[in-house]
């Protein structure tokens, strides 16, 4: 089974990340014939962005993922401008769908809001080049947050649609969504999703930040009125922290419960603080010396690319070949 994600280079990478898609990442290894993972510096532009920062930020989120286990020998790791391919898929791409779906989409509309000098047409076609990052290695599954569900329906919507009216190319994928952690939620606003642009600064906890600033963050987690350490729609603070430390201690939501019943907030949320510090350590220790050495990154990341090259190049062949773009294939 063919298994593609993808991961921005921007802002600093969350906690949201870590549960939602890092760890399915690190998980797809072995499952994955090849496992492809793209740093998706091309998504990156299509919002406000600083050039000096971006390539840094690609070495960053190159470094984090590997520190957080992924083997650029178990799996495929690239940057997604390396292969040309992504951008002209997504160009051919364009004419099987609908402007109006992307329209519709809530991540362009939440976006667009945000943007104060410029919403681009980069940021409408976000999901169909995203679309083409997973349709261009023909991928069975795509491991992903709950935030990416809409997109990876109309991934499939696109993938059908070519099918329909040139024939049989593409392979349909399935999104993979975490049954726990699938949404991790801002520790300040438990309502809203942890994130690197919507979240607060005290309510989103960085995947490198320092022991201490994850126990301020967790001791000062807004909770639900009532004692109940239980999930509940009407308790989205607890809910919220219950999920983070089952994750973090790789049990289930109802052990948290049964081990916490009768327990004290301020209490469950130290221990919480304690269990993510103790999941995190490792990976921020790691990531120190692999960020160092940039080279070592950039030539990681080359030799991903050329692998990728391989699987991508085919499939846009028989792509231009269904579309009648180009020469005819002998
Ligand atoms: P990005 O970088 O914004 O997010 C990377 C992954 O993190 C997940 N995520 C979360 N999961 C749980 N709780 C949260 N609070 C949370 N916040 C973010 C996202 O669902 C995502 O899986 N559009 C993609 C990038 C992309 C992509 C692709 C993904 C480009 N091409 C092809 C899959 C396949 C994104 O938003 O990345």
């Amino acid at each position: 089974m063919v298994i593609f994600s993808g991961i921005q280079p921007t802002g600093t990478k969350h906690l949201g990340n870590y549960i939602g898609a890092i760890t399915q990442y690190v998980a797809a290894q072995e499952r994955g014939n090849p496992a492809i993972f793209c740093i998706v510096d091309l998504h990156a532009i299509t919002v406000e962005y600083d050039p000096q920062q971006l390539r840094e930020k690609t070495y960053d989120t190159a470094a984090l993922l590997i520190a957080a286990g992924l083997d650029p020998e178990g799996c495929i790791l690239f940057r997604q401008s390396d292969v040309h391919e992504h951008t002209e898929l997504c160009w051919l791409l364009v004419a099987v769908t609908a402007v109006g779906e992307l329209n519709r989409m809530h991540q362009f509309r939440d976006k667009s809001v945000q943007q104060r000098q410029l919403v681009s047409a980069g940021l409408l076609l976000y999901p169909v080049l995203q679309a083409a990052d997973v349709l261009a290695y023909q991928a069975d599954e795509v491991p992903v947050g709950e935030d990416q569900r809409e997109h990876l329906e109309l991934m499939r919507d696109i993938a059908e649609r070519f099918n329909g009216r040139f024939g049989p190319v593409l392979t349909v994928p399935k999104q993979r969504i975490p049954d726990v952690g699938a949404r991790v939620r801002d520790l300040q606003e438990p309502e809203r999703k942890m994130s690197t642009t919507g979240g607060t600064e005290q309510g989103t906890v960085y995947v490198l930040d320092e022991p201490a600033a994850i126990s301020r963050k967790f001791k000062r987690a807004v909770t639900d009125s009532g004692t109940d350490i239980v999930r509940r729609d009407d308790k989205p603070g607890i809910t919220n922290l219950i999920e983070v430390m089952a994750v973090a201690r790789g049990i289930t939501p109802d052990a948290v419960e049964a081990e916490y019943a009768g327990g004290r907030y301020g209490d469950f949320k130290k221990a919480t603080a304690e269990a993510v510090v103790d999941y995190l350590e490792p990976v921020r220790e790691r990531y120190t010396d692999l960020r160092a050495d940039e080279s070592a990154l950039e030539a990681m990341l080359q030799a991903g690319a050329a692998k990728a090259r391989v699987i991508a190049s085919a499939t846009l062949a028989d792509v231009c070949d269904a579309m009648g773009v180009g020469p005819r294939s002998s």
